[in-house]
C-alpha cells in the first residue's frame, strides 16, 4: 500500500501494526479491495455496515486458514466502533493477519480503510479483533507485539461474561429502578422479528453458515428496531464484543429478534438475538449482540432521543442490563484505547474496570518495549539510559544486567514496597489493595525535587504478568489511577505516572536484562531531566544500587510471590 496522500496518523492504528517499511510481511496477511456499488449500500447511499462485516469476517477467515492450514468458523469478534460511514463509489481497504495462535483458537487483526480513488486519500473506518476456532493449529512466526498483546486481550475476552454480572450485581442499587417517563416510547414498538432460511451461498464449502453472513443479518434487524424509535434513519456506531455460541448450517431457519433496551441522551442500545431451527427440532441459541446507533439530523449532528418505556420484567433487566454495559462499553473504549496521549493520565480504579486497566497497564508497557527508536544518551558503569521524543512526549529506559535469576529478580522487584530499599525515590510505599494475585494498589511519596517544597505521592496501580513463553520477558507494569478513598493532600502534590514499569528477560540462568521504562508525565520528568541532560547520573547509582539489592536478595526466601504479600 502507498501511503502517497494517506491522512498521516489517520490509518495509523497501534493495535494493528502495519510493517511501515514493508521489511517484513506476515505471511497471514491478507487484504481485500471492494468498490462500493448501489447495491451494497443503503437508501442513504452509504454501504451497508452487514455489507462491511461480511467483507471483514471473509478476510479475517481466510488469513486464519491460511495460517491453520484447515477450515476456520468465527468464535467471537471484540467491540467495533465505527469512525466514518463509506459512500457508493468508495473503496473498501480491508487487511487481516494472525496475531497470535493459542491452542486451537487464533486472533486475527482487521483494519478497514476507505479510499478515495479521485483524490487518492485514504482514512480509517475501524480495527477489530476476531477470534477463529480451528481444528488443527500449529504456532507461526508472528510480530512479537502483537503476539504479546493478543494474550491481554484474550484475558479479557474470556472474562467479559463474568464482568457484567459482576457489575451487575454489585452496583444494582447504582444503576436504580427504571423511571417511568411521561413522554417515553414504548420498547415494543421498536420491536422486529425476522426469519432467514441458509441457503448454500450463505455458507463455506463446508456448510457451516459463514459468521459475517449473521451479523449481516443481526446489523439489518438492529437497524430497523433503531429507526422504528423516532421514525428517523439510523446510523450503527459500535458492536459489543460477541459469541458465536454455537454453529448453523445450510437448512436452517434463523430467526432474528431485535428490541431497543435503552437510550441515552443521543445513542441508543438494540440487543439482538439469533437462534435456529431446523424441522421440529429446538431452537439453538447461536449469538447475541448489542449495538450502539444514533440519530444524525439534517445538519448531521446527532439528535437528542426520546426515552424509552421498557415492557416487563425482561424488558426492565435488559433496560438495567445496558446501562451497564454502557459503563463497560467506555471503560474498554477510552481505558483499551492504545492512544495513550488521548487518555487522562490518572483513570478511576474500581473493581468493574480492573481488568481492563490492567490489560491497559500491561499493554501500553509492552508496546513501549517494542519500540526500536531509542537513543542512547548516557552510559555509566554498565547501566545505559536511552530517550525516546516522539508527539511531544518523552520517555526513557534503563538498562542493566544482573547475575541473579529472572524469576527471582521479578519477585524481588514486583513487592515495590521494597523498592526504597535501592531507590531513594520511594520514600514511603504501602499496599492500599491486593487486589489479585497479579494486581495491587499502592501509594508511593517521593521527597520533594526543590529545596522546603512539597514532597509527591502517587496512586499507582502495579500489574505483574509472567512470560507467556521463552521469547516474553517478565512485565511489572504501573500506571497512576485515583481512588476516591485516597483523593490528594495538602502535605503533597500528586504525581501521576501515564506509564512505568519493568521488564525482565531471562538472557541464561543466571543473567537476566532488566529494562525499567517510564513516561516522563511533568511530575517525573524533574526526577529525570537532569539526568537526560547529562548534568547528573543519579540513574546510574540508583540502578547500581538495584543491582546491588537484587544481588544481595538472590537467594532470599523473602521473595515470596506477590499473593503472599
Ligand atoms: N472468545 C474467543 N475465544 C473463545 C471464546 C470467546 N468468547 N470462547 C471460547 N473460545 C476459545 C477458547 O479459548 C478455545 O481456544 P484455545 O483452544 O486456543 O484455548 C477455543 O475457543 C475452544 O474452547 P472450548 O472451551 O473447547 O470451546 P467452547 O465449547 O467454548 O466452544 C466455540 C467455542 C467457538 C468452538 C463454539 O462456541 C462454537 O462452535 N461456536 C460456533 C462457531 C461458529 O459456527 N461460527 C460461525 C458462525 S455460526
Ligand atoms: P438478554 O435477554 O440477557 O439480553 P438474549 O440473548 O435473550 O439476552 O437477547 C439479547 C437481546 O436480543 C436482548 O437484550 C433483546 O434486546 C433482544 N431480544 C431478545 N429476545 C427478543 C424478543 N423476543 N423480541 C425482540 N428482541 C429480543
Amino acid at each position: 500500500m502507498t501511503s502517497k496522500g494517506r491522512d498521516a496518523g489517520d490509518t495509523q492504528d497501534p493495535l494493528f501494526c502495519q510493517e511501515a517499511e514493508e521489511v517484513y510481511r506476515n505471511p497471514t496477511e491478507l487484504k481485500m479491495s471492494q468498490i462500493v456499488l448501489p447495491c451494497h449500500a443503503n437508501h442513504c447511499g452509504e454501504l451497508s455496515v452487514g455489507q462491511l462485516l461480511k467483507w471483514m469476517d471473509s478476510t479475517a477467515c481466510l488469513s486464519a486458514e491460511r495460517h491453520a492450514g484447515c477450515s476456520c468458523i468465527t468464535a467471537s469478534v471484540d467491540d467495533i466502533h465505527f469512525e466514518h460511514t463509506i459512500g457508493v463509489g468508495k473503496v473498501v481497504n480491508i487487511i487481516a493477519k494472525v496475531n497470535r495462535a493459542f491452542t486451537s483458537s487464533m486472533e486475527v487483526g482487521i483494519l478497514v480503510n476507505c479510499e478515495d480513488l479521485y483524490t487518492d486519500r485514504q482514512w480509517k473506518v475501524c480495527h477489530a479483533f476476531a477470534t477463529f476456532v480451528a481444528r488443527r493449529t500449529e504456532a507461526g512466526k508472528m510480530e512479537q507485539m502483537e503476539y504479546s498483546l493478543a494474550a491481554e486481550r484474550r484475558r479479557m475476552r474470556l472474562i467479559h461474561a463474568e464482568t457484567i454480572t459482576d457489575l451487575l450485581s454489585s452496583s444494582t442499587a447504582q444503576l436504580g429502578e427504571c423511571q417511568e417517563y411521561q413522554d417515553a416510547v414504548p420498547a415494543e414498538r421498536t420491536r422486529v422479528e425476522s426469519v432467514e432460511l441458509v441457503l448454500p451461498p450463505h455458507a463455506n464449502h463446508q456448510v457451516s453458515t459463514f459468521g459475517g453472513q449473521i451479523m449481516a443479518w443481526m446489523e439489518n434487524v438492529a437497524t430497523i428496531a433503531a429507526s422504528r424509535l423516532c421514525n428517523a434513519h439510523s446510523t450503527l456506531r459500535s458492536i459489543d464484543m460477541f459469541h458465536f455460541r454455537g454453529p448453523s448450517h445450510i437448512g436452517d431457519r434463523l430467526v432474528l429478534k431485535a428490541i431497543v433496551n435503552n437510550t441515552f441522551k443521543h445513542s441508543m442500545e438494540v440487543g439482538v438475538c439469533v437462534e435456529a431451527y431446523q424441522g421440529g427440532e429446538p431452537l439453538r441459541h447461536i449469538n447475541s449482540a448489542f449495538m450502539t446507533f444514533e440519530v444524525l439530523g439534517g445538519d448531521g449532528k446527532q439528535c437528542t432521543l426520546p426515552r424509552i418505556r421498557p415492557e416487563p420484567v425482561d424488558g426492565k433487566r435488559r433496560y438495567l442490563e445496558a446501562v451497564a454495559r454502557k459503563k463497560i462499553r467506555l471503560d474498554r473504549k477510552y481505558i483499551i484505547s492504545c492512544h495513550h496521549t488521548e487518555v487522562p493520565v490518572s483513570v478511576p480504579w474500581d473493581p468493574s474496570n480492573q481488568i481492563y486497566l490492567s490489560c491497559n497497564n500491561v499493554s501500553a508497557l509492552k508496546l513501549m518495549d517494542t519500540r526500536n527508536n531509542w537513543v542512547l544518551t548516557f552510559e555509566k558503569n554498565k547501566v545505559r539510559l536511552y530517550t525516546l521524543e516522539e508527539n511531544h512526549v518523552l520517555c526513557f529506559k534503563v538498562e542493566m544486567h544482573v547475575s541473579v535469576p529472572a524469576e527471582q529478580t521479578f519477585h524481588l522487584l514486583s513487592d515495590l514496597r521494597r523498592r526504597k530499599e535501592w531507590d531513594r525515590h520511594y520514600e514511603e510505599c504501602e499496599v492500599i489493595t491486593q487486589v489479585d494475585e497479579e494486581d495491587t494498589l499502592y501509594r508511593v511519596a517521593a521527597p520533594s525535587v526543590s529545596k522546603g517544597g512539597k514532597g509527591q505521592d502517587f496512586i499507582l496501580l502495579a500489574s505483574r504478568r509472567k512470560p507467556c513463553d521463552a521469547r516474553d520477558p517478565y512485565l511489572i507494569a504501573l500506571r497512576s489511577v485515583t481512588l476516591p478513598t485516597h483523593l490528594p493532600t495538602e502535605d503533597y502534590t500528586r504525581g501521576e505516572v501515564l506509564c512505568a514499569g519493568f521488564t525482565i528477560l531471562e538472557e541464561s540462568s543466571t543473567v537476566t536484562k532488566i529494562t525499567y521504562y517510564n513516561q516522563a508525565t511533568p511530575g517525573v520528568l524533574p526526577y529525570i531531566s537532569t539526568d537526560i541532560a547529562g548534568l547528573s547520573s543519579s540513574f546510574s547509582s540508583t540502578f547500581s544500587a538495584c543491582s546491588l539489592f537484587l544481588e544481595g536478595n538472590k537467594d532470599s526466601l523473602a521473595a515470596l510471590p506477590p499473593s503472599a504479600l
